[in-house]
């Protein structure tokens, strides 16, 4: 059942959003090598209970921290530890926070040091997809004419696009309907409707596009092929003439 928000929910939506904004932007500016996975975490666990918003990963299904720390091979919920960030090392930090009841999702990737010409190529086409996910999308739009997007542009370049991972609406929940894929067929999949909010995140991988589930810690997701991963994230609103990025 996907919700429709009202324009006074919506309202209240824009607060926890443009936290997580800020809180990437915050983390933009701190985020260097030499430092701890666990200690981005606790710039991010600092920058939104300071906004007076609640980190809604900290303990969703048990997971144990305010971010997704999650670096080059690492490709999504890569657990916050004693990772040290190196020289040369992409580093995707996703968070969500919550406020007046609702959720703001977002991700970006960062660039730790002097990276390569080849990984930073990855970054920048994992952001063009979402960019080219969102043009021309509003209400009436097919849904899977978002993957169609991502994964034409991903796969232009040689990329794998995950599969066992996805976009999904956002509201009162982190994860609400509908399932919002990576990959499809143009001219598929319901209708988006004005006042949907959804999280488009295009999961890229340098090789191929399969991935592995850390058996121990349950969570962490690598790229099968062990090469890097890169992913971006934004919450967006479906207008009657195109969209708003909420966390941009
Ligand atoms: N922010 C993630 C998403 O984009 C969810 C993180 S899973 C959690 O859907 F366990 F860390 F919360
Ligand atoms: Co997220
Ligand atoms: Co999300």
């Amino acid at each position: 059942m996907i919700y429709v928000k009202t324009e006074q929910e919506i309202e209240l939506m824009r607060e926890p959003c443009r936290i997580v904004k800020e809180t990437l932007e915050y983390v933009g500016k701190h985020i260097r090598a030499g430092m701890t996975t666990k200690e981005v975490d606790e710039l991010v666990y600092k920058y939104i209970t300071m906004n007076g918003a609640i980190p809604s990963e900290l303990g969703y299904c048990g997971y144990p921290a305010s971010s997704c720390v999650s670096v080059n091979e690492v490709v999504v919920h890569g657990i916050p530890g004693d990772r040290i960030l190196q020289d040369g090392d992409i580093v995707s930090v996703d968070i969500t926070a919550e406020k007046n009841g609702f959720q703001g999702d977002a991700c970006r990737t960062f660039l730790i040091g002097n990276v390569s010409e080849e990984k930073r190529k990855l970054v920048k086409v994992t952001e063009e997809c979402f960019f080219k996910a969102i043009e021309g999308l509003k209400a009436g739009t097919p849904l899977y004419d978002i993957g169609y997007a991502v994964q034409t542009h991903a796969e232009s370049h040689g990329y794998g696009v995950v599969r066992a991972l996805t976009g999904h609406g956002i509201g009162r929940e982190m994860h609400e309907d509908p399932s919002v894929p990576n990959y499809g067929r143009k001219g598929t999949g319901v209708r988006l409707k004005a006042g949907m909010t959804i999280c488009i995140e295009p999961m890229i991988n340098m090789g191929t596009y399969k991935v592995d589930f850390d058996r121990k810690d349950g969570w962490t997701v690598r790229t099968a092929d062990g090469k890097p991963a890169a992913h971006y994230e934004n919450t967006v609103l479906i207008k009657e003439d195109g969209v708003e990025i909420l966390t941009l």
